[in-house]
C-alpha cells in the first residue's frame, strides 16, 4: 500500500490514525487492487465467531467510507461489511440507504435540488434523492456524514462515497487477510431503475466484480481462505440466481418478524420454518437474522430465546445476527449498560457463529480477552512452544 496514506499500522495511537485519515481525505485514497506486494500475511482467524464490521467501524466514523473500513481493519475485524447499490450509470457503490438524504450532504448541493423523486420501494412510496438518479461522477461530489446525532460528528463532510471496487481494494491491501461481506441491496429497485449492457442484471454485475478480483471458492476452500467472502441478501431469488454464477458462500438475511421478504413476499415464519431452512441450505451456508427475533424483547428485557439458532445449526447453517451496538439506548436492560455482557451472552449462551457490530474494536477486545488467538497464527512451532511452557508449569508445580 502507498506509504503516505497507509493509515493502517496496528498500535498507532488513535490521534495519529485520525490525523492520517484527515490528511488523506482530500484526494482519492485507495489505488484499485492491487499492485502492492502482499507477502505472507496473517491468515483469517477461523477458530472463533467472526467479527463482522458493520458498514465499517461506523460507531466511530461515518458508515461505508474508506476511513470507517480502515479503522475496522485496524481494530481487528475479520470481515468488513458493506451494502452494494448502483449509480445511474451502473457503477456499483457502497451505500446503505436507497436515498442519499440521511447520510450525505446532498441537501447542501443546490445544483441537484431538482433530482428529488418518489419511488415505490418494496411497497412503500419513498421520497428523496435516490442513488440511481446520480452518475458516479455526481455521487463523488457528495460527502458522507454520520447517521446518528449521538455519535461523533467531526468526520462529517470529509469522505466521499466509495465504489465496490475501491472497497475491495481496501480489503486486498490490508496488512493481514481480511474478508469482505457485501450485500446485494434492494435488487428489485436497482434492476427496475438501472440497465446494463448485454441484458446484464445487478446480480450479474455484482458477481462479475467479485470474480474480477479473484473472489471464488466454497467456504473454507484454499481460494476462500486467501480472499474470504460472504455474499448476503434479504432476497432469496437473488441468492438462488447467483448460486448459478459463483460457489462463494452466501448468507440469507432475515428481517424483523413483521416484514415479508422483499422479492417473494414470504413471512418471517415461513422463511424460518424447518422446511424452508431445508430448502435454502442448498444455496447458502448460513442465515443473518435480526438479533431481537432470535431472542425476543419485551419492555427492553430479553424474553425466552427462540430455537432458531439450534434449528439452523441442525441444518448445518451458520447464524450471524445483526446488529451489536455499544450505546446504552441499544442495550437491553439485562446487560446493565455493558456491551461486553451482551457479547458474552450471544457468544457463550446463544452460541452464534458471527456478529455484525458497529463497534468492531469492542468485540475484538472481548474476544481477545476471553478466547485469545495465538499471536503467531498458531503454527506447529508455537504449539510445541506452548507444550513446552505447559510442561515447565507442570514440573514446577510438582516440585
Ligand atoms: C404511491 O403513490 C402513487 C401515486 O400517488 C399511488 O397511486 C400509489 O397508490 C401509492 N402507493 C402506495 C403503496 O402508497
Ligand atoms: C441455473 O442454470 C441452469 C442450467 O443452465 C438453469 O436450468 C436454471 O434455471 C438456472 N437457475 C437459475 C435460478 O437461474
Ligand atoms: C404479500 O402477502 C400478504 C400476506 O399474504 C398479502 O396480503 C399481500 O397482498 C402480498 N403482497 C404482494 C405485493 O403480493
Amino acid at each position: 500500500m502507498p506509504s503516505t496514506c497507509s493509515g493502517f499500522g496496528f498500535g498507532l495511537a488513535p490521534i495519529l490514525f485520525l490525523s492520517l485519515v484527515v490528511a488523506c481525505a482530500a484526494r482519492p485514497i485507495y489505488p484499485l487492487p492491487s499492485k502492492v506486494s502482499r507477502g505472507n500475511r496473517l491468515p483469517l482467524q477461523t477458530s472463533r465467531p467472526y467479527n463482522i464490521a458493520h458498514r465499517g467501524s461506523n460507531g466511530e466514523i461515518p458508515e461505508e467510507t474508506s476511513a470507517a473500513y480502515m479503522r475496522a481493519i485496524e481494530e481487528g475485524a475479520d470481515f468488513i461489511e458493506t451494502d452494494i447499490l448502483s449509480s445511474k450509470d451502473g457503477v456499483l457503490i457502497c451505500f446503505h440507504d436507497v436515498t442519499l438524504d440521511d447520510t450525505t450532504d446532498i441537501a447542501d448541493h443546490k445544483e441537484f435540488a431538482n433530482r428529488k423523486r418518489t419511488y415505490d420501494v418494496q411497497g412503500v412510496n419513498t421520497t428523496g434523492f435516490f442513488t440511481v438518479d446520480f452518475t458516479l461522477t455526481e455521487l463523488k461530489l457528495l460527502r458522507v456524514k454520520q447517521r446518528y446525532s449521538f455519535r461523533d460528528q467531526q468526520y462529517n463532510g470529509m469522505f466521499p462515497i466509495i465504489t465496490f471496487e475501491e472497497f475491495i481494494s481496501i480489503a486486498i491491501d490490508a496488512p493481514r487477510v481480511v474478508g469482505i461481506y457485501p450485500e446485494i441491496k434492494n435488487p428489485i429497485l436497482i434492476n427496475q431503475h438501472v440497465k446494463w449492457p448485454d441484458g446484464k442484471k445487478f446480480e450479474d454485475k455484482f458477481v462479475g466484480i467479485l470474480k474480477k478480483y479473484g473472489y471464488r471458492g466454497s467456504y473454507m476452500s484454499e481460494n476462500w481462505l486467501k480472499q474470504p467472502l460472504f455474499i448476503q441478501s434479504f432476497a432469496p431469488t437473488s441468492l438462488v440466481y447467483i448460486s448459478n454464477l459463483t460457489d462463494s458462500p452466501k448468507i440469507f438475511l432475515i428481517d424483523d418478524i413483521t416484514i415479508p421478504t422483499q422479492d417473494t413476499n414470504q413471512s418471517y415464519w415461513e422463511i424460518t420454518s424447518d422446511a424452508y431452512l431445508d430448502y435454502i441450505k442448498d444455496y447458502v451456508v448460513g442465515i443473518g437474522p435480526w438479533k431481537d427475533t432470535i431472542v425476543p424483547v419485551g419492555r427492553n428485557y430479553l424474553q425466552m430465546p427462540s430455537n432458531l439458532v439450534s434449528r439452523a445449526h441442525s441444518h448445518d447453517l451458520q447464524v450471524h445476527p445483526y446488529t451489536y451496538r455499544n450505546e446504552n439506548k441499544f442495550l437491553h436492560f439485562d446487560f446493565h449498560q455493558d456491551p461486553y455482557e451482551e457479547y458474552d451472552y450471544w457468544l457463550n449462551k446463544i452460541g452464534v457463529d458471527g456478529l455484525f457490530t458497529d463497534f468492531t474494536g469492542s468485540l475484538h477486545n472481548f474476544q481477545e480477552w476471553t478466547s485469545p488467538l495465538p499471536k503467531d497464527g498458531g503454527d506447529d512451532n508455537s504449539a510445541s512452544k506452548l507444550l513446552h511452557k505447559v510442561a515447565l508449569l507442570i514440573s514446577s508445580y510438582k516440585n
